[in-house]
């Protein structure tokens, strides 16, 4: 492991005014979003989507890196492999590497994150096709006496696993524990449980020696759940994030790198610039968002070739604003 590389590299994922695209839906997740479109789901049509976001112009400038799905790190841009292509441009190719959430047996309504037999080899043929970084994904219900403790420690084991084994390899490990929007639970419960699921991660980091300085941490925002009639304002998911990520992430993680969740794109924006208004965090407070920087995109293109131009220019948008707002320099009038 080169320690220095791993983290002159996490740093470089969280260089100010710049963050990450996730574009690693799975392939049955891309197939929910394009048919949201009215787009048939096949390779050729997924590779033509992420074709029309990754070749938008000047999102260098906004972007730092890319999470891909493994079909789309295989296949072309013209003649160039999508990390190649992306890499050229000076962007961060990233792979996400777990296998899905699937039920925890035993805990019904719990899930646990598969994919570490045999990871050690992907790793490497990973970096082999030029990934630098790495993302998994483990999912936090709330619910009726959920998450419970088993859970959480069944989870975090697996992405510090999953950590130590990217470091091994040379990949940065981006670590996602997400504590899902979905249900009526109020604002306070997201953030007991998120304090509990970060707590529950660098505890197993810590005894899996993972290098705190050579990763990414992607937590979720602190809101109340989707159902939940009293939904907090900006301000107050700022300082409900802010107070709980202060509690549970060590000063030594360079960045924390957001999750939308399903929140609006502009609301997702408007949060993160209200986190970097704070004042100085001890890591950089930044994102590494799917459908809040994709959708109104998706939603212009619909499979159309004539349509990429206007989709681009609603990408290049949400990407520059989200940069914005890592530098706590967003404003609603932006959005006109
Ligand atoms: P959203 O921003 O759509 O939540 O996706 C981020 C992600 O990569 C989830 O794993």
């Amino acid at each position: 492991m080169d320690k220095l590389a791993l983290m002159a590299l996490a740093k470089a994922l969280v260089a100010p005014g710049k963050g990450i695209l996730a574009a690693d839906e799975s392939s049955s997740t891309a197939t929910r979003r394009l048919k949201s479109v009215g787009v048939e789901s096949t390779a050729e049509t997924r590779r033509a989507y992420r074709k029309m976001l990754l070749t938008t112009p000047e999102i260098e400038r906004y972007i730092s890196g890319v999470i891909l799905y493994d079909e789309t790190a295989r296949q072309n841009v013209d003649h160039t492999s999508f990390p190649v292509y992306l890499a050229d441009r000076g962007i961060v190719p990233g792979i996400k590497v777990d296998t899905g959430a699937k039920p925890l047996a035993g805990y019904p309504g719990e899930q646990i994150t598969e994919g570490l037999d045999g990871l050690r080899e992907r790793l490497a043929e990973y970096a082999r096709l030029g990934c630098r970084f790495a993302k998994w994904r483990a999912v936090i219900a709330i619910g009726d006496g959920l998450p419970t403790p088993f859970c959480l420690a069944a989870n975090a084991r697996a992405l510090a696993r999953y950590a130590a084994l990217c470091q091994e390899q040379g990949l940065v490990p981006v670590v996602e524990p997400e504590v899902l929007m979905d249900g009526d639970h109020t604002i306070e419960r997201c953030e007991a449980a998120t304090l509990e699921a970060l707590r529950a991660l660098f505890a197993a980091l810590a005894e899996h020696r993972v290098l705190l300085e050579g990763l990414l941490l992607k937590p979720n925002m602190v809101l109340a759940g989707k159902g939940c009639p009293a939904q907090a304002d900006v301000k107050t998911v700022a300082e409900a994030t802010l107070r709980t990520l202060r509690r549970a992430v060590p000063g030594a993680v360079p960045g924390i790198v957001f999750l939308s969740g399903g929140q609006e794109a502009e609301l997702a924006t408007a949060h993160l610039d209200a986190m970097n208004r704070a004042g100085a965090q001890p890591w950089q407070v930044s994102f590494s968002f799917a459908r809040a920087l994709q959708e109104p995109a998706l939603n212009a293109w619909r499979g159309v070739e004539a349509n990429v131009p206007a989709a681009q220019a609603l990408f290049l948008k949400r990407a520059r604003l989200n940069g914005a707002a890592r530098k706590g320099e967003y404003t609603v009038e932006m959005e006109k």
